[in-house]
């Protein structure tokens, strides 16, 4: 018999997450029945994602939710054998007993000097994101330039690299000089800090003066007024997330963009990278050329312990991670 940890919601966020919010619980699992198996988390992932899906999917009490890679220790179904690794949506847990419906087999003949935990991050979700973004939202072209914040993070900074990998101008924010300064070792043309220049406009102007062809939308609020007025005519905005509006108590008011984009004849769309599911076997193997070839790079900031969710998961959300925010079960 196992013993399992989880971590719950015990009660809505309201605000910026606190410890409060959390709560640890202890469990013995049963043994795997025919066809199931049995889970070991080995990396979790803390999200943004998190903070607002938990208002509109998730019950005060249910186990948080998130996505893991686990690794199957026992097994009563073929399809996943023991030793086998998968991605599992089965929220903040340290084993579970799973169908098997729920679990994707990691990429396979996924390479030894790769770590298994890219698959949460640029060889996961995130990058994935930021690729149906360019590809499918902008249709990022050569030559053009591109704007994006929250650079630094998890989606950002794929965004980035495959946009100079498509031979486009890439501008970039992040809320530190260091981030700035991992951005510019990534190949970022222009990057700043968005809590020290003063005035985003001026920053904004200064880093790409004939304006933006195409706009990763990661952040939202004062950021997205800015950005909006630097925009080129016809210029297109894929609304990836608005992470600066996600602890809001209450809704942020305008400036509202319609003028801006009315006399720009600008183009937003929203999108969720699920919506391109078909695809994911296909981009994955991209990504994970890239990666192999050297193009795409990857930096994780890694929490140890199982214990220590909820406060990777507030950390992230405050800025603490450069790359993609993960948490190594111990
Ligand atoms: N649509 C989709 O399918 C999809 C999928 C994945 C992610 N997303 C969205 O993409 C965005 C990035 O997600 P991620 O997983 O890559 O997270 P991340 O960028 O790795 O981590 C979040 C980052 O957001 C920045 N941030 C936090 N509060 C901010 C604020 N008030 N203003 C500006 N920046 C702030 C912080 O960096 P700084 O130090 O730079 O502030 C923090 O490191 C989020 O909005 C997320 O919801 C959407």
């Amino acid at each position: 018999m196992v013993q399992a940890k989880s971590w719950s919601l015990t009660k809505h966020f309201d605000g910026f997450p606190s410890d409060a919010n959390f709560e640890l619980k202890v469990e013995d699992l049963p043994e795997p029945k025919d066809g199931e198996v049995l889970l070991e988390a080995k990396f979790l992932s803390v999200d943004p994602y998190m903070r607002p899906f938990s208002g509109v999917r998730m019950k005060e009490g249910d186990v948080m939710i998130g996505t893991q890679v686990a690794k199957v220790i026992q097994s009563k179904n073929n399809t996943f054998p023991v030793g086998t690794h998968v991605v599992a949506r089965c929220g903040w847990r340290t084993h579970v007993v799973s169908n098997g419906t729920d679990l994707v087999h990691i990429l396979p003949n996924w390479p030894e000097d790769v770590p298994l935990s890219l698959a949460l991050g640029t060889i996961g979700m995130p990058g994935l994101t930021a690729l149906y973004g360019i590809e499918e939202v902008l249709g990022l072209q050569e030559g053009e330039t591109l704007l994006v914040n929250a650079a630094a993070g998890a989606v950002g900074n794929v965004v980035g690299q495959i946009a100079k990998i498509k031979g486009c101008k890439v501008v970039g924010s992040a809320g530190s000089d260091a981030k700035v300064a991992y951005l510019k070792e990534l190949g970022f043309d222009e990057a700043f800090n968005y809590k020290t220049v003063g005035s985003l406009e001026q920053a904004l102007k200064k880093a790409s003066p004939e304006g933006y062809d195409c706009f990763f939308e990661n952040v939202g609020g004062p950021f997205s007024t800015a950005a909006l007025q630097q925009m080129k005519d016809f210029g297109r905005i894929a609304v990836c997330g608005g992470i600066a509006t996600y602890n809001d108590k209450t809704p942020q008011m305008g400036p509202y963009p319609h003028l801006t984009m009315i006399f720009k004849q600008l183009k937003m769309e929203g999108f969720m990278h699920s919506r391109w599911e078909h695809k994911h076997p296909e981009s994955l193997k991209r990504l994970m050329g890239w990666v192999k070839e050297g193009k795409l790079q990857s930096r994780e900031h890694v929490t140890k312990g199982f214990e220590n969710m909820p406060a990777a998961f507030m950390g992230m959300l405050r800025g603490e991670n450069t790359g993609k925010a993960i948490v190594a079960s111990l």
